[in-house]
């Protein structure tokens, strides 16, 4: 098959083209280079900006694919610029999404039908930092640009739940692993809270697969529901990093009043059931499957110790908590 992948080399859209390539698939890479630069074997590359119009026509130009696989799209005037350059010369649009595009999550459980948010009034807002708030109704307008163009009988959508694994630049379970091999006592909330995030590569597979068999319409991506706890996580750090955790376990609620900031300061832990109550069975009766995360966690430490670094990003300094507040909040768990 002729695969095009928009982006391609940081995180998601690298394991997505290892998979193409590991199948034996022409892949074609459009980015602009600047990270990961090194040319690929067996890939031609289309560097380019997806914000230049001239870059686009030259892209198109490349073709015919049988799909082009949209992994890293944020701006919905840049991703319906994408689709219509290329849709004479490609049959099938993938876009890759997130559960953030679901308005309710992660205050209710959500499969398919859930209602998304609006797409924003603008379909540019000009910025291009991150901004939480804005994402995810940025990305329904992504989707929506790209269904104009390739219509829905032409456009899959996958929307996944956190991502991790080898290359993650987002910092999250990098963050976990180096906590734990720093050892000493570990501040970790609810050993029982479910967590279900999705190895990058099972993510990859799946989208290949997908494309392969010229699949439209919108599936969720996560582990499945209830498999695997946070004290899995933790466990799978020790395992991995070869450390004995010293793990205490601080009532979510009292680190709430302490104010510790859910999701990023402690990376992964919400304290909310449905943060992780993404249905699943969709994917998973197409075929999706899901790696423990004690294996994720093995092979993203290795990955670690191999001297593999993850592109620069803005994302990670948000992640993990300061040895200082750490052992401060301790020390008021152990005097409260
Ligand atoms: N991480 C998670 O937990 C998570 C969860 C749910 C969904 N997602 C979704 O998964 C995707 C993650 O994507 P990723 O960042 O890992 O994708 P990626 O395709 O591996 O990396 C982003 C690519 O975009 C290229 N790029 C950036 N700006 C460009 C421009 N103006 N013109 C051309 N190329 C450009 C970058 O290369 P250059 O810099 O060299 O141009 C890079 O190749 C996102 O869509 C995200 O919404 C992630």
């Amino acid at each position: 098959m002729r695969l095009l992948v928009l982006g391609g080399s940081w995180f998601v859209g690298s394991a997505v083209v290892g998979e193409a390539r590991a199948r034996g698939h022409d892949v074609t890479l459009f980015n602009r280079g600047l990270s990961n630069a090194r040319p690929l074997r067996d890939v031609r590359h289309v560097s380019g900006d997806w914000e230049q119009e001239a870059d686009l026509r030259r892209l198109a130009a490349a073709g015919p694919w049988d799909a082009v696989i949209d992994v890293a799209g944020t701006i919905p005037r840049l991703v319906r610029r994408c689709a219509e350059a290329l849709s004479p010369v490609a049959g099938h649009y993938v876009f890759v999404s997130t559960i953030s595009a679901y308005r309710d999550w992660p205050h209710k459980p959500v499969d398919e039908t859930s209602t998304l948010w609006d797409a924003p009034a603008v379909d540019d807002p000009g910025r291009r930092s991150w901004d939480p708030d804005a994402y995810g109704p940025l990305k329904v307008g992504c989707e929506l640009a790209a269904a104009d163009v390739f219509g829905t009988d032409g456009l899959l959508i996958v929307r996944p739940h956190v991502v991790l694994g080898p290359r993650e630049y987002v910092g999250r379970l990098p963050w976990w692993l180096r906590r734990v091999h720093r050892g000493g006592e570990i501040l970790v909330p609810a050993p029982d809270r479910n967590i279900q995030p999705v190895d990058v590569r099972d993510l990859a597979t799946f989208i290949v697969d997908r494309a392969e068999s010229t699949s439209t319409g919108i599936y969720n991506v996560a582990a499945p529901q209830g498999r695997e706890q946070f004290s899995d996580l933790i466990a799978a750090c020790a395992e991995a990093t070869g450390r004995a955790a010293t793990v205490v376990w601080a009532d979510e609620e009292w680190l709430i009043e302490q104010g510790v900031r859910q999701w990023t300061e402690i990376p992964l832990w919400r304290a909310l059931p449905t943060a992780w109550s993404m249905s699943t069975s969709k994917a998973e009766a197409a075929g999706l499957r899901c790696r423990s995360i004690r294996e994720t966690a093995v092979d993203t430490w290795a990955w670690m110790q191999d001297g593999g670094r993850a592109v620069d990003h803005e994302r990670t300094a948000e992640h993990g908590i300061s040895v200082e507040r750490e052992t401060a909040l301790l020390a008021a768990w152990r005097q409260r």
